[in-house]
């Protein structure tokens, strides 16, 4: 099949207007934010030919099937044909790790059958690279001369290690004092114009947005919808990983909403295009103090709610998500739900990946929290197979670490203090004795 059949367009949410797929606006004029929707005009793959055609692209030695995006192009964007801006991202692993699983499933009971989806093994250390190399090559084909966002830092880090392949400046909005340190590393040395601005995220999103109006920078956040069409392969890469047999949840920390909607989009179209037959349900989790979407949730979507966030999940640290439409129909297609975890098991949790040799930052760690909640709660049934998404790499936030580690008062669960000691073999005989003793 080639892909010269592919109809791509864009479709407003709201209100149905269609768009061509290389219409530069960020919005429907109704304010509904756009989607990509790929047709075709003659016959198309479906069902076990996709699947083979998706497996066999993965002994590619070359090219844009290189990538865990690109593999499956005819569900991404079909008419991008081999230009691509792509580093290569994805084939992310899918671990499993016995001291996160028994942490999670909890005393007694079952023990729930828990996978990893690692994608803080990306390129620049987030899921973020997935959606970026799609939302950079369309920024190449709409002929921008510049590109933007607002960020909690890792949508920024990838941004800019995008823009330079790509060749166009970038701009990042983050809010002063709420980017992890990693994170604003990675702005500088990519070379992004780093603007910190005195406000939270929500206040950096409605800024970019406004400077996209009217200054005319190509904004790559999530309302961008060939972001999300990058981002939908975690799942599809996970379903392959798992040789199409979906698990029956897939968990995923939720802040601006863009993955819990990419999420839901790619379970639709990958049932559509038959190359699954089951859902699984997708559980959304928040930070506690960030759970606007949750309270939506538990009044059954009656309204949209706005908080004032609080957490030490920087990522998440999110009040007003833009997104929530498009989450609210992810939930509601797969029967799903949305829950919060507390800071204090946020942090635990991620301390047990950490542990299991795995890491990840502190956003990423609301999925595991949140399953062991879930399974808690019994929403989650023994034995269930559960994949959780982890959404960043250990190295994006070093200062949690160290102040999860430091603290005594009391130590947290699992901490582990360095010792200071002099140079003396008496010493480290004394600190490996106390340990034998406890
Ligand atoms: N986990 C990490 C590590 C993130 O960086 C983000 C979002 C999320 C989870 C939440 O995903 O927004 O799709 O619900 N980070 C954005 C950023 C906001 O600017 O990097 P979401």
């Amino acid at each position: 099949m080639t892909v010269a059949s592919a109809i791509s367009r864009q479709v407003c949410a709201a209100c149905g207007r269609v768009f061509s797929e290389t219409d530069p606006r960020r919005q429907c004029e109704c304010g509904g934010l756009l989607e990509v929707r790929h047709d075709h005009s003659g016959p198309r793959l479906t069902g076990a030919a996709l699947r083979a055609l998706f497996d066999a692209r993965r002994g590619a030695l070359h090219g844009p099937f290189l990538s865990g995006v690109w593999r499956y192009r005819e569900m991404v964007l079909p008419t991008a044909g081999d230009d691509v801006v792509t580093y290569p991202e994805g084939n992310t692993p899918l671990l499993q790790r016995p001291g996160v699983t028994a942490w999670a499933s909890g005393r007694g009971g079952g023990r729930t059958d828990l996978l990893l989806k690692h994608e803080g093994h990306n390129p620049t250390g987030s899921f973020k690279d997935r959606g970026m190399t799609v939302g950079l090559t369309n920024a190449r084909r709409v002929g921008a001369t510049a590109v933007a966002c607002a960020s909690t830092g890792n949508t920024g880090a990838a941004l800019g290690a995008y823009a330079a392949l790509g060749g166009l400046p970038a701009l990042a909005f983050v809010p002063k004092g709420h980017v992890a340190l990693g994170k604003l590393m990675q702005l500088v040395a990519y070379g992004v114009r780093t603007l910190l601005v005195n406000g939270d995220f929500d206040a950096c999103q409605e800024l970019a947005l406004a400077s996209s109006d009217q200054l005319g920078v190509y904004i790559l956040n999530s309302i961008n919808p060939f972001r999300l069409e990058g981002q939908k392969t975690i799942v599809f890469e996970l379903l392959q990983q798992l040789d199409w047999e979906p698990p029956d949840w897939i968990v995923v920390p939720a802040g601006n909403l863009g993955n819990t909607a990419a999420f839901g989009k790619a379970l639709a179209e990958a049932r559509d295009w038959g190359l699954i037959t089951r859902l699984p349900r997708i559980a959304a989790v928040q930070a506690e103090g960030a759970a606007p979407f949750a309270m939506s949730y538990r009044e059954g979507f009656a309204r949209r709610h706005r908080v004032e966030p609080h957490t030490v999940a920087s990522a998440i640290r999110i009040g007003n998500p833009a997104s929530y439409e498009r989450a609210v129909r992810a939930i509601r297609e797969t029967d799903g739900v949305v829950t919060t975890v507390p800071d204090a098991d946020l942090l635990e949790a991620k301390a047990v990946i950490d542990a299991a040799g795995a890491g990840c930052e502190p956003a990423s760690a609301a999925s595991v929290a949140g399953t062991r909640r879930l399974i808690q709660e019994g929403i989650i049934s023994a034995g269930a197979r559960v994949v959780a998404v982890l959404t960043g790499h250990l190295l994006k936030d070093p200062e949690s670490v160290i102040r999860y580690h430091q603290e005594t008062a009391p130590a947290p669960p699992g901490a582990n203090r360095p010792i200071e000691i002099e140079p003396r073999l008496a010493e480290v005989e004394r600190v490996l004795a106390k340990d034998s003793r406890r």
